[in-house]
């Protein structure tokens, strides 16, 4: 096993020397930590150009496969020399980190006809998905509808149950049954793929990432999902009531989970995103929500260099480094046909002493909050470099990800969008407005959860033997006990509907999504309550309101666990930012805990049941 679990990392930290260092070790990594930097970077920069020309640069895109194979050979063609040295348990902690982070040779530990045949596989799933056209409701002749935006906007306005049934139905039979033989191969492949990558259970190999075995990265989801349950049943029971109120009784029976293609379209999961203005229920609709697209341009924020300088003020104010305005005179536009699915971005060189930085011209509350994120990526980019580059990734998949959007939400706070004079009065800081905000991000967030849960958990259960990777009645018996969703009609083995829900590719994993949730909202916990913006119980001070920003003291302790890139395992970096070890979603729970007392009361009102049979 390459992955020895969490006590071998609890006990590695940096100041720990070791005598048996020695010397063919230190060059050994240190000729491999420049190889890959230059070979990272090769890549880097063409799929930089890629982004900057245009979503299909194939010259671009050609160069960056070609460094990822070289990449790749140079991997292989060093990994007796990596095993050799890890057998020998030689050097010190971070001369072993390294080894133990050393890229794994993934799918090319297979044989060549496997691997060609597992990119294939993997190539021609999410190609289906992306490209599936269906016809139109009634129209055989009218066959060149996407999902999104074509069938999204139909189905949102659309009341008449049975086309919305027909898009639902559809859509898994283009995406799901094409696909069944091939994700069945897949998996085969993939569990091959991890015995040879050293995994006696395929599904260590899942959560390899995590450095989590699958025992300690199930029962760490099923402890979050339990936390959530709660919530989650109350805002489940308010939205069965608000379906049942549109669509009627015999549709969205009692004590029963809602009929999914009623309920996907505005909780996001299969369309990406949730426009408030499709949902008809939320808690305060003279409230309304602030339009920021419109206030941006009200405060002539509505150029991105603007708005990129105003992003950078509140970084400094949290005392992190200023950004020297070479990043910005550098900053390239990106060049989009899709505006909407445009986000700014930084990107990383590791052989040059500077990141780069390639934005969107379009300026709206997306696009703003997007800079929040992207800013955060250069000063962890600035701070991980601290490290040899094998430790410079981030800790798990999505974690910086989790830090970026963590400030993104205190951003998007009533008290900082009325410092940024966005919003003006204090109506916004309300109770009933911020019974909006919640009950939309709430849509957004979670919502999401369980869906994510769902799809790791059907696929870890493929991998551990426990159901037929095509199971698709166990895949709705997890559907509808988590999500609280059915299928429209009885699904059998006859159907086969994950990947319908699959926006990722098929060897993704949605655990560091779901922890990356979580910790976002746990760490802004932590931040706000350590600089006295979040006072438990107190009606001036919810987490919800918790802005952030001129609290300097951050800046530094968030620093020092930037600088620790994935030189330890995440819950020793928890640990000493936090003070504890462990995810939890406390932060979260007390983020929606006026949504959550709004809705219970709400619910029992209104006389609704909550949970499902
Ligand atoms: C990929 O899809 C093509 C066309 O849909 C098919 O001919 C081919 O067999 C598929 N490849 C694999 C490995 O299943
Ligand atoms: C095809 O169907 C879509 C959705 O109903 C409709 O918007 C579009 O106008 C139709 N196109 C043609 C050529 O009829
Ligand atoms: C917000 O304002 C913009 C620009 O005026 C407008 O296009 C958009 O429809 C508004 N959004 C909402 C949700 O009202
Ligand atoms: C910004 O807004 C101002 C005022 O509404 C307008 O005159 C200007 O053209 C806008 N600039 C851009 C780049 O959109
Ligand atoms: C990246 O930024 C550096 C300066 O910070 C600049 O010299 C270089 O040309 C930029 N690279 C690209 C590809 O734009
Ligand atoms: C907030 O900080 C105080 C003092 O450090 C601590 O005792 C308390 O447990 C923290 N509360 C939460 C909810 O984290």
């Amino acid at each position: 096993m390459m992955i020895k679990g969490v006590l071998i990392f609890s006990c590695v930290t940096l100041s720990q020397a070791n005598p048996t260092t020695d010397s063919s070790l230190a060059a050994f990594l240190s000729d491999v930590n420049q190889q890959l930097s230059t070979l990272y970077d090769q890549e880097q920069l063409a799929l930089f150009r890629n982004e900057l020309d245009g979503p299909n640069d194939l010259m671009a895109l050609l160069q960056a496969e070609l460094a990822n194979e070289k990449r790749m050979s140079y991997l292989k063609s060093i990994s007796s020399r990596v095993a050799k040295f890890k057998r020998l348990g030689w050097g010190d902690a971070l001369q072993r980190r390294q080894l133990q982070r050393m890229p794994q040779p993934g799918y090319e530990a297979l044989a060549a006809d496997e691997v060609a045949q597992v990119y294939q596989l993997a190539a021609n799933m999410s190609e289906n998905y992306h490209n599936v056209k269906l016809c139109a409701y009634k129209q055989p002749y009218n066959c060149t509808l996407k999902l999104i935006p074509d069938v999204q906007s139909v189905v949102q306005q659309s009341r008449n149950l049975e086309e919305i049934e027909y898009y639902w139905l559809e859509w898994r039979r283009c995406t799901g049954l094409p696909t069944r033989q091939q994700f069945v191969n897949f998996m085969q492949l993939y569990k091959k793929t991890a015995k040879l990558n050293g995994f006696q259970q395929p599904a260590d190999y899942w959560f390899r990432h995590l450095e989590l075995s699958a025992k300690q990265a199930m029962s760490l989801l099923n402890e979050l999902m339990s936390s959530l349950q709660p919530l989650f049943l109350q805002f489940h029971a308010h939205v069965r009531g608000s379906l049942r109120k549109m669509h009627g009784e015999r549709q969205v029976p009692h004590g029963r989970p809602y009929p999914q293609q009623l309920s996907e379209i505005f909780l996001g999961n299969a369309f990406r995103r949730a426009n408030a203005a499709w949902f008809v229920d939320i808690p305060s609709p003279e409230n309304g929500l602030p339009n920021i697209t419109e206030a941006l341009r009200r405060r002539s924020l509505n150029t991105t260099q603007r708005v990129f300088w105003n992003v950078a003020e509140y970084y400094r104010g949290l005392g992190l480094t200023q950004l020297e305005s070479s990043i910005w005179t550098y900053a390239q536009p990106v060049a989009t046909h899709n505006e909407d699915q445009c986000w700014h971005k930084a990107w990383r060189f590791h052989t040059l002493s500077t990141s780069n930085f390639s934005y969107c011209p379009l300026n709206d509350e997306e696009r703003l909050f997007s800079m929040f994120e992207a800013q955060f990526e250069l000063h962890y980019f600035r701070a991980a470099a601290a490290q040899p580059m094998l430790l410079r990734e981030e800790p798990f998949p999505n974690f910086v990800e989790a830090l970026g959007k963590c400030f993104a939400l205190a951003a998007a706070s009533p008290r900082y969008l009325r410092k940024l004079g966005l919003v003006r009065g204090t109506a916004w800081s309300r109770l009933p407005a911020r019974l909006n905000r919640l009950y939309l991000q709430g849509l957004r967030v979670i919502f999401l959860l369980p869906v994510f849960y769902v799809l790791d958990r059907y696929r870890v259960e493929v991998l551990s033997g426990h159901i037929q990777a095509d199971d698709n009645e166990a895949y709705w018996r997890l559907t509808e006990l988590f999500t609280g969703a059915t299928a429209p009609r009885r699904r059998s083995n006859d159907h086969f509907d994950m990947p319908a829900k699959l926006l990722m590719e098929v060897d993704d994993q949605y655990t560091s999504q779901f922890l990356s949730i979580v910790l976002q909202f746990q760490l802004y916990l932590h931040f706000c309550n350590s600089s006295g913006q979040f006072v438990a119980d107190s009606l001036d001070k919810p987490l919800d309101l918790c802005d952030l920003s001129d609290q300097p003291q951050i800046g530094a302790s968030l620093r020092r666990i930037m600088a620790l890139g994935s030189s330890v395992h995440y819950k020793e970096l928890l640990r000493q930012l936090l003070g504890r070890e462990e995810l939890s979603l406390d932060g979260l729970l007390i983020y929606f805990k006026p949504l959550q007392d709004w809705l219970t009361l709400q619910n029992r009102v209104n006389g609704l049941e909550v949970g499902w049979l």
